[in-house]
């Protein structure tokens, strides 16, 4: 296509309506880290990220390969494509008019638009026939199935506008060109008819079919999907691919769900429209469904777009060839989720329902349940693995072990690796801890071949000074404890919840004067059940600078808790994380120190002598370790991004 030149003012409202954060989202995976996001640059190879976007700034820059630029060089980068090209498609997009220079040029885009706005046009319409139809005689049957079989209310079927397409084979194509007036290559091009073979005559697209309409993120009808009411194939029929619509790149529901899926921080991906349907009618509005293809990149890039700690559930169906589904399904994501850029969680439901049918015998509550307990995607593949086979057969362990080790060498993060490994490990062990170490020593060796010039290293060791590296780093402690003392002393509000997260999880200050400053609000508090009258407006605090003020020497090093300068006044902005931050430092530290303790005990003891002593501590090395991998998975804010 010949890009005529365009307007400056077409090229300056493009440039103030485009944000850099929307646009780049697209196409890279983004997390939020301070005032910036950051992901893996998109122009060159990385593992860790090194590309950055900063919304105030309305810029990106990559630190690895010195890519740089504002959004509409970011496009042009990523797309190949030329200046006018790009702020063509932001103007569609933004909905910018655009100005060429030339008026015959500008002749050209309006037609090329205002095609487009027409397409959008003539769906919407034929959207409201095929619901007009579901009301009348001829749709009874279809909205009896919706109300009987379906079990959905008619606030439901309005919602998502389903419908029905008449039985007769010109019925939509009369009433949109011959009452309408609509221009026949139109229809055409909306997917809506089709042209006879033999003769210059059309025939309509859906005959005889529920209709359930397509939208895109802004709400818009861009196709639909036409469920058969008997035994006809296909049991879909969806439009063709048309200028608005591809197939590959839509989301089902995504317009109705992209809100409850910024609420939820999670969105759920299910296979059918009317498992999308059900679920939003049973109140889990999170729920987008693929359109019976794999679900691919852009697919989820889309949804990503929409959850800040980028986690997906794909409720897939359960039968044999669903867990074939659920891979392919999963095959070109899978990528992200090695990585660790995506949180995946396979939810598969009881006797190989889907979310429609589950519905129908179980509560909205039950789903619940069920989504929150639904494993992480390498967990679900490594149950996948072992399901049904007996390890205690000599060949079925090795073919067990053998795509163990397979599936481990895929993981990209040591620490994420290291898990999995202890996790098979333990699994290969059927039940005697004894064996654990062992196990997880032969696989760790398969999994990262040691190089020929360095030793095997053995296995616990490597743990202790990988898996979970201690945060010894006191300053960060050290940080964390002061955060929360000085949120405690300048946010009353924030004071309770700071006392019963302490206690709940049984938490102590580590620095001795962190210790002592607890200790003399402990007291005050004690004594505010009879308070002194004080005109202050925070008596604690006046009262708590008194008291401390009688031990000089402990003063000294925590008097600055007091006092707020511009950087820590800022901090205070963000109380609410800064108290889960800190606490979940703390706690890590404690479990930690537990764990670690355990581990020494369990080591110096011969199971063979003290099988029970063995085992017990085991155990509880075991729990502080699950804490562990908890705690860092809650992790939503890191410290340092607040500190
Ligand atoms: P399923 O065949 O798994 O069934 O299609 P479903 O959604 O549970 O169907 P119901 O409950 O019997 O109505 C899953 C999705 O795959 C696409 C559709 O998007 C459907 O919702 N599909 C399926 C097609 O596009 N064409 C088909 O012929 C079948
Ligand atoms: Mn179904």
């Amino acid at each position: 296509m010949q890009i005529p030149r365009l307007h400056p003012d077409t090229i300056e409202e493009v440039k103030q309506r485009v944000d850099i954060v929307d646009v780049v989202s697209e196409h890279v995976v983004l997390r939020k880290r301070g005032k910036d996001y950051v992901g893996l640059c998109p122009f060159h190879d990385e593992k860790t990220p090194s590309f950055s976007v900063s919304p105030t700034k309305q810029m990106y820059y990559c630190f690895g390969c010195n890519a740089g630029g504002n959004a509409i060089k970011f496009l042009m980068e990523v797309g190949k494509s030329s200046f006018s090209e790009v702020v063509l498609d932001l103007a569609r997009r933004y909905q910018v008019p655009v100005q060429s220079l030339a008026p015959e040029q500008r002749q050209e885009l309006q037609r090329q638009l205002s095609l487009r706005e027409q397409l959008y046009e003539i769906l919407a319409i034929a959207a409201q026939f095929y619901q007009h139809a579901l009301r009348q005689p001829q749709g009874e049957a279809a909205l009896e199935y919706l109300q009987s079989t379906r079990k959905l209310s008619l606030e439901t079927i309005q919602q998502f506008g389903l419908g029905y397409a008449p039985t007769s084979w010109e019925t939509l194509y009369r009433y949109l060109v011959e009452q309408k007036h609509y221009p026949v290559q139109l229809l055409e091009q909306a997917g809506l008819i089709r042209q006879r073979q033999s003769k210059n005559s059309y025939y309509d697209y859906f005959r005889d079919r529920l209709m359930i309409p397509i939208h895109d993120i802004q709400g818009r009808v861009i196709g639909f999907g036409g469920r058969t009411l008997g035994d006809e194939q296909p049991k879909y029929l969806n439009s063709p691919e048309t200028q608005l619509f591809n197939k590959g790149k839509t989301l089902f529901a995504l317009d109705q769900a992209k809100s409850a899926i910024s609420h939820a921080d999670q969105a759920v991906v299910v296979e059918g429209y009317f498992d999308a349907i059900a679920l939003h009618a049973a109140g889990i509005t999170n729920a987008v469904a693929s359109l019976g293809t794999a679900l691919s990149l852009d697919q989820v890039r889309q949804l990503l777009r929409y959850t800040e700690s980028k986690q997906l559930v794909l409720n897939f169906d359960a039968d044999a060839a669903g867990t074939q589904a659920a891979e392919r399904a999963i095959s070109e994501i899978a990528t992200l989720a090695y990585r660790g850029e995506v949180s995946l969680r396979i939810l598969n439901l009881p006797e190989g329902k889907d979310a429609d049918e589950y519905l129908h015998t179980y509560t909205p509550e039950h789903y619940r349940e069920i989504l929150q307990k639904a494993p992480l995607w390498l967990d679900w593949q490594i149950q996948q693995i072992v399901a049904n086979r007996d390890l205690k057969q000599a060949d079925q362990f090795q073919q067990v072990a053998q795509k163990m080790v397979k599936l481990l060498k895929l993981i990209d993060n040591s620490d994420t690796r290291n898990h999995y490994i202890f996790r098979c490990a333990e699994l290969l062990s059927l039940g005697d801890s004894r064996l654990i170490s062992l196990q997880a020593e032969t696989l760790s060796q398969q999994v990262t071949p040691v190089q020929s010039n360095r030793k095997p290293q053995p296995f616990k060791k490597q743990q202790q000074s990988s898996a979970f590296p201690l945060t010894s780093d006191r300053s960060l402690l050290e940080q964390a404890e002061a955060l929360l003392l000085r949120i405690y002393l300048h946010c009353p509000e924030h004071r309770q919840a700071i006392t019963e997260a302490l206690q709940a999880r049984d938490l102590q200050f580590s620095l001795s004067h962190h210790r002592f400053l607890w200790q003399q609000i402990l007291a005050e508090t004690a004594l505010e059940n009879n308070p002194v009258s004080s005109d202050a407006s925070d008596p604690l605090f006046s009262r708590l600078q008194t008291r401390c003020l009688q031990f000089e020497r402990e003063m000294t090093s925590i008097s600055h808790l007091f006092y707020l300068d511009e950087k820590t006044e800022h901090d205070l902005l963000r109380a609410t994380q800064g108290v889960q931050a800190a606490i979940a430092c703390m706690e890590r530290v404690m479990c930690e120190k537990r764990y670690r303790l355990y581990l020494e005990l369990w080591e110096a003891i011969d199971p063979k002598e003290d099988p029970e002593r063995s085992r017990s501590y085991y155990e509880l090395l075991y729990t502080e370790q699950r804490r562990l991998q908890q705690l860092d998975r809650q992790r939503q804010f890191s410290l340092t991004d607040l500190i």
